[in-house]
């Protein structure tokens, strides 16, 4: 292992790295040209060709292989990311470059807390160049023969991995909208009617009192602890959702405490600043202080004691709707413009104000972090608050229960956070494209240290199809955070709702089969540093033909993917990079095995099967635990 540590400048100390390595000077750069000016540093990498491959980045829209496009890393809340985009709701700042016509490989982590920009090949194609807008960053440059050790090599200096309980491998229900306890109820009722198996229920913000965090709303749920207990004896858990943003609230506790003890970030003038979230005017607990880390990570008992084990946290980018300031600002101008005869110019002016109220980055630049008793202004240190918020449930949980596992995962999340919660890959949509999205995103997200991740399954926007919530469920029961999940107002698609209802119970039996080889798998990558998704690219670094397969991938060493990710089609295109035995599984019973040599081949997969592929029939038996 070769990893080489170049600091530049004094870099605020993100905690994403756990090995302390010796800092070398700017002199030990290899690989990059590095242009230094006003604007900040620009790594150039040279004399890119059509073979040079870059993988990372962990969330993000597009491709395993990510050259060709530009990016940033920069947590935001976007529903309707399709590949137009540049940011989602992590920001994961390693990549590895390929070029083989050099025969030089590399990984490199630019361990820096805000945007990070990649132009990789997207403004000129023979360049990648790497930009931010400061002077102080540090930066790991990994020399390793393997793309695979490169990525065990990065692990190993970033720490192991959260992983969830066994159990949190189940099948989970999810849909904002369920608005009591009647209405869970009838979804336990209706999986169990359809005999189709269900682990996990999850509750999205309408459990609480008025999207308060750490309260309940007692007259949806009047007793949260005997639901989730009866729901327990059935093999269910409660999962509850807990926002970023505290209610402006006279008289709720977690606000007044917020304010009284200076526990949340502060505008300009030193007052707690105000943006709106779900509650309509919030505060920010300022998760980069480890007294306010303990502080709000100590609220999850409130739940725990109610019997609930696993959580999931988001708006943590954070998502902030409007800024008391800003809203106030283009009300008033509302008003103005409303004296006028709206012409063309504000027309715009004022659609152009509304369009960008939610998530306008300026709020970045309005609120500070009190870090050492010195203020830091939000934008610099942005990626850093998924990161600690996820931190903060993450250390204080375990510090309160320390015999017990907890499922845990988060929606905003930097390199780091991978030690203390799992992640989902956010509000994606009914989209043929995100299945794919979701295939791709999985090994991008393990190669930063995310074991634990999945997408909602169905898709959280739009109105899904019952083809495509099954295809992507065949994708899923390969994926360890296993959730439905999708947004009020759009059609709804639990299992039990659409014809297939046999298919779907046959598929989640299969996963359900699958869970213990599954854990053993995350088990044992954790361990061991190594990617649990690996691109075919990697798996097979001497074939040509395997460096640019974008839509499989080998889970382990023993399983290849090559899920259906279009509607109609009757099946799929899959190159074989060796001999492998196809195989089709309609349920844990009934599957057709058939051997297939190297090379490319058009599978069928009807819409009640699965398929994948193995070197040998053992390994269908260990996968469903027959052996
Ligand atoms: C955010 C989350 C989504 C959730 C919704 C309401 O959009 O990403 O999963 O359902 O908020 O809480």
């Amino acid at each position: 292992m070769s990893i080489t540590k170049i600091r530049i400048g004094i870099p605020f100390n993100t905690e994403a790295v756990v090995e302390q390595l010796p800092a070398k000077d700017v002199s030990s750069l290899k690989y990059f040209e590095l242009d230094e000016t006003e604007d900040g540093l620009f790594f150039r990498y040279e004399d890119v060709t059509e073979k040079t491959a870059v993988y990372g980045l962990g969330e993000q829209v597009r491709g395993i292989n990510k050259k060709g496009w530009i990016y940033g890393t920069d947590c935001t809340d976007d529903p309707d990311h399709d590949e137009s985009r540049k940011s989602l709701y992590g920001a994961h700042n390693f990549i590895i470059i390929d070029d083989p016509d050099r025969a030089i490989r590399f990984g490199v982590f630019f361990d820096y807390p805000g945007k990070v920009t990649y132009d990789l090949g997207y403004t000129d194609s023979t360049e990648l160049k790497i930009s931010v807008s400061d002077k102080n960053i540090d930066i790991y440059i990994i020399d390793t023969d393997k793309l695979i050790n490169i990525v065990s090599d990065f692990r190993h200096l970033i720490g192991k991995s959260y992983l969830p309980p066994m159990w949190g491998l189940g099948y989970g229900q999810s849909r904002w909208g369920y608005k009591n306890e009647a209405d869970i109820l009838e979804v336990v009722k209706k999986y169990k009617d359809a005999g189709i198996p269900l682990d996990m229920i999850y509750l999205d913000i309408d459990y609480m009192e008025r999207y308060k965090d750490f309260t309940l709303n007692e007259e949806a749920f009047p007793d949260l602890e005997k639901l989730s207990d009866d729901l327990k004896a059935q093999g269910i858990r409660l999962i509850p959702i807990i926002d970023a943003a505290v209610k402006v609230e006279d008289g709720y506790d977690v606000y007044e405490e917020g304010v009284q003890k200076g526990y949340f970030c502060t505008d300009k003038d030193g007052k707690p600043f105000v943006g709106a979230v779900w509650p309509g005017k919030s505060c920010f607990p300022d998760f980069l202080q480890p007294k306010v880390r303990d502080w709000f990570g100590k609220k999850y008992k409130f739940l725990i004691e109610k019997g609930i084990e696993g959580f999931w946290n988001d708006m943590n980018e954070p998502a902030i709707f409007y800024s008391e300031n800003r809203l106030k600002q283009v009300i008033e101008r509302t008003i103005e413009l409303s004296k006028t005869n709206i012409g063309l110019e504000e027309f715009f002016e004022l659609t152009g104000m509304y369009a960008t109220l939610n998530g306008n980055k300026q709020y970045y630049e309005d609120f500070f972090h009190n870090v050492d008793g010195k203020p830091v202004r939000h934008d610099k240190v942005h990626n850093l608050f998924g990161m600690n918020m996820t931190r903060a449930a993450g250390e204080a949980i375990k510090e309160m229960y320390p015999d017990r596992e907890f499922l845990f995962f988060s929606r905003a999340s930097s390199i780091g956070a991978h030690r203390y919660g799992g992640i989902w890959m956010g509000d994606n949509s009914s989209w043929w494209s995100h299945i794919l999205l979701n295939l791709q995103m999985l090994p991008s997200l393990n190669m930063c240290g995310y074991l634990f991740t999945g997408a909602d399954i169905g898709g959280f926007g739009q109105n899904t199809t019952e083809d495509l919530v099954l295809r992507w469920i065949a994708l899923g029961v390969f994926v360890p955070l296993f959730r439905n999940h999708s947004c009020m107002g759009t059609r709804e698609q639990e299992l039990y709702r659409f014809n297939s209802i046999s298919t779907f119970r046959n598929f989640i039996t299969i996963r359900k089969a699958m869970i213990p080889y599954m854990y053993e798998l995350l088990r044992s990558s954790n361990e061991e540093g190594r990617m649990m998704y690996i691109p075919l690219a990697f798996a097979y670094e001497d074939d040509e033909r395997a460096r640019s397969v974008e839509d499989q991938l080998m889970m382990g060493d023993d399983i290849m993917l090559a899920p259906v990710y279009t509607q109609n089609a009757k099946g799929r295109y899959v190159y074989l990079p060796e001999d492998m035995l196809c195989v089709r599984m309609k349920s844990v019973d009934e599957y057709l095995i058939y051997e297939l040599p190297r090379g490319s081949h058009y599978v069928e997969c009807a819409l009640d099967e699965i398929i994948f592929f193995v070197r040998s029939e053992e390994t269908i038996d260990r996968m469903l635990g027959k052996a």
